[in-house]
C-alpha cells in the first residue's frame, strides 16, 4: 500500500486521492485538502500524510461528538480508532463519554501528538495509542470501533469489522462499508469549519455486526404457553433476516423478525385460523442457541416465560 521515497509518496497520496475523489464526492474533498496551498508542514496542517493509504484529515470535533452519540459510546466501552490521526476520537471518548480505548495510526508523529495530548488531559492510562499498521492490527478487544478511511480502505476492512463479536457497533465518517452492508442508522449534518469538501457536510453512518442465525431454530413453546413444536427456517443477508415458521408442523405467521446484533426478536400468530393468539419472543444469541423470554398473547392477558432455542445450521 505504500510508496517508498518522499517525492513518490506525495504524489501517489495525491493521485490516489484524486482517483477516487473523481468517482466520489467525499474523496474528492481529501484530493482537494492534499493540493492546497500551505507554510505548514503537511501532518501539522493536518491536510494530508503522503506515506499511507488514507491522508491525515481531522474529523472535525463536533463531527467527532455526534459519531460518538451515534454510536451510543458510555463507561461500559473499549472504543478502538482505525487510523486515529492526532488521536480526538478516542481522546473524546474517553474524557467526555467515559469509555477506554486505545488509537492505531501509521504514522509515529501522530501518535505522539496523541499521546502528548492523552497525557495533558491526565487520561493516559485510559486512552492508549499504538503505532500500528491498520491492515495488520487486532480489533477483536472493540465495543465500539471508529474509522474514517477512503473507501478503497473500507472494502479491504469490511470483512474483518464483519467479523467482529455481535453487537460491537461500527460508526465511520463519510465512507460506506462494502455494498451490501447497508448501514443501520445515516445521519448527515452540516459541518462549517469541514477542511475539505464543497459542501461543508458530512455523512457519518453506523452498522451494529449482527450474530450468525441462518438454519433452522427449533424448539417447544413453554408449558404455560401450551408446549408446542415451533421450527424457523431463517435466511440472513447481513443484518437482514427472512424466514418461514410451523407450529406442529403447520404453517404460521412470522412476524417482526430481526437482529440487533446478538438480540433476536420475532413473533408468530396464526395464519387464517379462528384462534387468536399471538407468540413474541426476545432472546439473546451465544453460538448456536439463544435465550431469552416468551410471552404469550390470548385475549386480555399475557404470560411470559423463560425461553430457549438450538439451532442447526
Ligand atoms: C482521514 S484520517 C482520520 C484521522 C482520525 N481518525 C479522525 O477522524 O480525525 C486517516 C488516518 O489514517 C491513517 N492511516 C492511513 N493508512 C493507515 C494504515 N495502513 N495503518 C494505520 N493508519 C493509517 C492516516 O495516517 C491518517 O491519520
Amino acid at each position: 500500500m505504500k510508496s517508498h521515497t518522499p517525492p513518490l509518496r506525495v504524489l501517489s497520496a495525491l493521485l490516489l486521492s484524486a482517483a477516487i475523489g473523481a468517482a466520489l464526492q467525499p474523496a474528492a474533498s481529501f484530493a482537494q485538502a492534499g493540493t492546497a496551498p500551505t507554510t505548514q508542514s503537511p501532518v501539522d496542517a493536518g491536510i494530508v500524510d503522503e506515506d499511507t493509504d488514507t491522508p491525515y484529515v481531522p474529523t472535525p470535533i463536533d463531527v467527532v461528538e455526534r459519531m460518538l452519540h451515534l454510536a451510543g459510546v458510555g463507561p461500559s466501552d473499549y472504543l478502538i480508532d482505525i487510523g486515529s490521526g492526532d488521536g480526538r476520537i478516542v481522546l473524546a471518548a474517553v474524557s467526555k463519554f467515559g469509555a477506554r480505548g486505545h488509537g492505531i495510526e501509521i504514522d509515529p508523529r501522530l501518535i505522539e501528538r496523541s499521546r502528548q495530548s492523552a497525557a495533558k488531559l491526565g487520561i493516559g492510562d485510559r486512552a492508549q495509542f499504538l503505532t500500528q499498521d491498520l491492515f495488520e492490527s487486532d480489533f477483536s478487544k472493540a465495543t465500539v470501533v471508529s474509522v474514517y478511511l477512503l473507501p478503497k480502505v473500507m472494502q479491504l476492512l469490511t470483512p474483518k469489522l464483519a467479523a467482529l463479536r455481535p453487537g460491537t457497533r461500527i460508526v465511520s465518517h463519510d465512507y460506506a462499508m462494502l455494498g451490501d452492508w447497508q448501514p443501520d442508522m445515516t445521519l448527515r449534518m452540516y459541518v462549517p469549519d469541514k477542511p475539505v469538501g464543497r459542501d461543508r457536510h458530512s455523512t457519518l453512518m453506523l452498522w451494529t455486526v449482527p450474530a450468525q442465525v441462518a438454519g433452522r431454530w427449533q424448539f417447544d413453546l413453554p408449558k404455560a404457553q401450551g408446549g408446542a413444536r415451533v421450527e424457523i427456517a431463517v435466511s440472513q443477508a447481513r443484518q437482514i433476516l427472512t424466514g418461514k415458521a410451523t407450529l406442529n408442523g403447520q404453517p404460521v405467521d412470522l412476524q417482526g423478525l430481526r437482529i440487533d446484533g446478538e438480540r433476536l426478536r420475532f413473533a408468530l400468530e396464526p395464519s387464517g385460523r379462528a384462534e387468536r393468539f399471538r407468540h413474541e419472543f426476545d432472546g439473546v444469541v451465544k453460538g448456536d442457541s439463544v435465550s431469552g423470554t416468551a410471552t404469550y398473547h390470548a385475549r386480555a392477558a399475557a404470560v411470559a416465560a423463560r425461553w430457549e432455542a438450538r439451532l442447526a445450521r
